[in-house]
């Protein structure tokens, strides 16, 4: 239900509009505006962690948004470097902020733009991971970046069937991929529901990534994953530079603290900007205890 509410425009400008929203949203997201970004990205790299930006806004529908989204990214990408957190401090991209499901020629120059503006600065670029729609579109657009921008990182979403034949493609050397369980509602046809048919599936595409030759970004708050992956890296001799931590921003920020003081990298996830309503419904929808505490903060009128 969440989910479908999160491509519902009215409940957007409903939810957005509810003045009590803001400290829900502050709770995942940074903030509106660069200097936001800048300040959480900033706080996070002194205590330790690493840092992957993204600049909210999907489902792009012309190409002046698509161009102002680019631009949005070489600004950060400017101010990033000008204030020394690269590399600590990489970006993420979706592919439909940036004009995929109109011009499929444009997402792909502006991402790469995006990825000569993040090797200039001294950094790197992550494509997000989106509806199973644009799988092939995105993977296509990543092996064409790499050609140029090889550090370019993919991301693989574990309830995918497709996902662990995509692991073996991209198990190669110097390969950087996000691994993560994926966060939209699919048809059965190509994902699987079941949480433990979802975990399962998380475990199988890990065992191929840390075997392989690349470097596997394991994005997971989940317990049992993260001691997995763990022992993973004991099992297929990865020392702790060979493989890294993420998480979302909000999120078992105390678990963050805990992994990077055990000395493995831990790159948390920070979104910022205006159009925060997809990502925060998404959050909501993963966590039940989560809607209940945004549902309390809607009705109160302090
Ligand atoms: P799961 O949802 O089972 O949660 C395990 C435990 O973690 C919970 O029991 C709870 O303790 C805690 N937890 C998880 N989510 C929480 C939340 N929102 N609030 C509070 N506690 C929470 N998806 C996608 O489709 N494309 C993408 O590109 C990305 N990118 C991405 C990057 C990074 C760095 C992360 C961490 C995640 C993504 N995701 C994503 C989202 C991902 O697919 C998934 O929806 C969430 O990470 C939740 O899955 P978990 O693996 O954390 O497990």
């Amino acid at each position: 239900m969440i989910l479908a509410a999160s491509r519902s425009a009215q409940v957007a400008r409903a939810v957005s509009a509810a003045p009590p929203t803001a400290a829900v949203v502050r709770r995942f997201v940074a903030g509106d505006h660069t200097e936001d970004a800048l300040r959480v990205t900033h706080d996070l790299v002194k205590s330790g962690l690493s840092v992957t930006l993204d600049r909210l806004g999907e489902d792009t529908t012309t190409p002046e948004l698509a161009q102002a989204a680019r631009d949005e990214y070489v600004v950060l990408l400017e101010a990033l470097s000008t204030a020394e957190l690269t590399p600590a401090a990489e970006i993420s991209v979706k592919l439909s902020a940036l004009g995929l499901s109109f011009d499929r020629k444009l997402a792909y120059d502006h991402a790469h733009l995006i990825c000569a503006k993040a090797s200039e600065a001294g950094t790197t670029v992550t494509l997000d991971a989106e509806d199973h729609t644009t799988t092939d579109a995105a993977l296509d657009i990543l092996q064409r970046l790499r050609v140029d921008f090889p550090t370019t990182g993919a991301v693989l979403q574990a309830y995918l069937r497709r996902s662990e034949a995509d692991a073996r493609t991209l198990a190669t050397a110097g390969s950087r991929v996000r691994l993560c369980k994926g966060a939209y509602a699919e048809p059965e046809s190509v994902a699987h529901s079941s949480r433990l048919e979802i975990d399962k599936a998380y475990v199988r595409c890990l065992n191929i990534l840390m075997s392989g030759t690349g470097y596997p970004m394991l994005a997971t708050h989940d317990p049992r994953l993260v001691a997995i992956t763990e022992d993973r890296a004991k099992w297929f001799d990865r020392s702790s530079d060979e493989f890294e931590f993420q998480m979302l921003y909000g999120v078992r920020p105390n678990e963050q603290q805990r992994l990077a003081a055990a000395g493995y990298t831990v790159r948390v996830y920070v979104p910022y900007g205006p159009q925060w309503y997809g990502y925060l419904m998404r959050r909501l929808a993963e966590r039940p205890a989560n809607t209940a505490f945004f549902l309390r903060a809607l009705s109160s009128r302090s």
